[in-house]
């Protein structure tokens, strides 16, 4: 075992001032200098939940038993709060935290006497902003989902959290349901702690996590009020400590194949299109090149494999008796789309982890020779409207595929006239204005809603057809943006566009009327407006001043929006990767 670096601080007799000042403060609250002088490890417990995060609440409790493991193998643990982030409860948007939670765990793990530190991740953006933080400060690191929450039901129906959300709005609008059913139908989605149960933003980033190698095996996707989530903390808190043992840091696990597996599990999984995001900044906080296009290269020709709301029909409880992450990788493992060597938190590799594993429930997970849908990972598009924008291919309907696809079967071209909406304000205020001249045809545009001009990137972009299509049969239209879409939608919207609006990417230049034509073969999407007409709009636009978005509301927001980067590289705060 190297010097531990909390010696620095407890026991270091070069420098007995400042060795006397750290312990007596630390004894303060009862730990003896026995416990912060005999070389134990000091391990933080990196604590995301809190009355303001329900998802990650439950955190409280398990940090009980990572305690005990942690004691168990003779190390001293330190909890200490990070910045909170909810989904579904921060305005303007939580997307606007990641990065700022990121910096905040990342000045705690540096300036802190800590030798490893147990992430707990759970709620979607706890996870990135864990990993992106251990990724920066390289000390061994191991994470700690929460679970997703039980099963919701319904009349006899699964419930899924946030899946339902956009169903319930769509009965609404079409006038079958009430505002008091409405929330009926929501609230029977979340029945118990732990966060969301369908296959959105959290279950995918907890699973990646442990596809990544970051989790122990088996553990992303037991249910947050299970007994076996109790165990699993405490064998957490056991591993953690050999691993400052062994001095196994989050380099040696989050390579470049690691980072192609957890692509490849995401289309398996059907995991959210806010996981490119996600791993993009990941990599590039531990120095990993990971271009956007690989996760079409890597992962489109992937197949679904996991019947999961909203691509499928089941929920978080049914993925965990099915088998959860090892027995999908264990699919891929057969088909050798995993690279079988690469190295997780237990020491060995995710082909002794995963390999042969057996599903244990085949209408959950599906065999790889029986999958949901064939080719189920991204796309990634570009052209004159954008550089990048990926499409969760998974997600198309049936229905959608026979209105805009001349052949069902295949992904190819579509055309219509747009409609462009400046934020979702805007959107939610002329969605059912006849005057809006939305059709059947129509492709519906969100701009204005990337990581600067709606700060951190707001969920928008999957908008509802207005109420008098939806009663008239059309459940969904195109929809392209330079936000994001929440990972329980269902939508095939085209996402993540970047460079957005606001950093005077094409979708700037757009007017409602204009005709666009996407072409999923080829993957472009393009304005259909000669090169000089564009290049006029955009001299009158920065004429005008640019693209306009609202004001900051507060520090933070203007900070960040001084130094975010694009999402297809991450959305990260520019400059931050070079700390490592
Ligand atoms: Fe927290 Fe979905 S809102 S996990
Ligand atoms: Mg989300």
């Amino acid at each position: 075992m190297t010097q531990l670096r909390s010696r620095a601080w407890f026991d270091n007799p070069a420098n007995i001032d400042m060795t006397a000042l750290y312990l007596e403060r630390y004894l303060n609250f009862g730990l003896s200098l026995e416990e912060l002088q005999s070389g134990k490890p000091i391990i933080g417990i990196a604590q995301t939940g809190s009355d303001l995060s329900p998802c990650n609440r439950h955190h409280l409790v398990l940090a009980e038993r990572v305690r005990e493991g942690v004691r168990e193998m003779g190390g001293i643990v330190l909890e200490f709060p990070v910045h909170p982030i909810q989904e579904t409860g921060k305005r303007p948007t939580a997307g606007l935290d990641r990065n700022l939670a990121y910096l905040g765990l990342v000045e705690t793990l540096y300036g802190y006497p800590l030798d490893g530190v147990v992430l707990t991740i759970g709620c979607d953006k706890t996870t990135p902003a864990c990993l992106m933080a251990a990724a920066t400060v390289n000390i061994p690191a191991i994470a700690l989902s929460v679970g997703p929450m039980l099963n919701g039901w319904h009349k006899g129906e699964r419930t899924g959290s946030g899946t339902i959300v956009w169903k319930a709005r769509q009965m609404l609008a079409a006038g079958e349901i009430d505002d008091a059913e409405f929330i009926r139908l929501v609230a029977s989605s979340a029945p118990s702690t732990g966060y969301c149960n369908t296959m959105g933003t959290a279950t995918t980033m907890n699973s990646l996590c442990e596809a990544l190698g970051m989790s122990l095996p088996g553990s992303a996707a037991i249910p947050a009020p299970y007994r076996d989530r109790q165990e699993v903390s405490y064998l957490t808190g056991k591993r953690i400590v050999e691993m400052v043992r062994e001095d196994l840091k989050p380099s040696d696990i989050l390579t470049r194949d690691a980072f192609h597996n957890a692509i490849r599990v995401n289309s398996a999984i059907g995991g959210s299109t806010n996981a490119p995001i996600h791993l993009s900044a990941i990599a590039r906080h531990i120095g990993v090149d990971l271009p956007l296009k690989d996760w079409e290269t890597e992962g489109h020709k992937v197949p679904l494999l996991v019947n999961l709301q909203p691509a499928g029909e089941y929920l978080g409880e049914d993925y965990y008796r099915a088998g959860g992450v090892p027995a999908v990788v264990g699919q891929l493992i057969e088909q050798g789309l995993i690279h079988e060597d690469a190295l997780t938190v237990n020491g060995k590799t995710m082909g002794d982890n995963c390999r042969g594993r057996a599903i244990e429930d085949e209408k959950v997970i599906r065999p790889f020779d029986r999958p949901l849908v064939e080719d189920a990972g991204f796309i990634v598009l570009s052209g004159n409207l954008f550089d990048a924008a990926v499409m969760k291919t998974s997600v198309i309907s049936p229905e959608f595929r026979t209105r805009y696809l001349s052949n069902p079967d295949d992904l190819n071209a579509f055309e219509g006239p747009a409609v462009v909406f400046d934020g979702p304000e805007d959107y939610h205020h002329r969605i059912d204005d006849p005057a809006t001249g939305i059709t059947p045809e129509t492709l519906l545009f969100m701009r204005g809603a990337g990581p600067i001009g709606y700060p951190g990137a707001a969920e928008v972009v999957n908008m509802r057809p207005p109420a008098y299509l939806i009663t008239e049969g059309v459940s969904a239209l195109p929809c392209i943006g330079d936000g994001r879409q929440s990972g329980t939608s269902g939508s095939p919207s085209i996402l993540n566009a970047s460079p957005e609006a606001a950093a005077m990417g094409g979708l700037a230049l757009l007017r409602t009327g204009d005709r666009v034509r996407v072409d999923l073969n080829t993957g472009t999407a393009n304005v259909l407006i000669p090169d000089a007409e564009l290049a006029e709009r955009r001299a009158a636009l920065i004429a005008a001043g640019g693209y306009a978005y609202p004001k900051s509301q507060t520090p933070w927001q203007e900070i960040q929006r001084a130094v975010v980067g694009q999402m297809n590289t991450g959305a990260i705060l520019e400059g931050a990767e070079k700390y490592q």
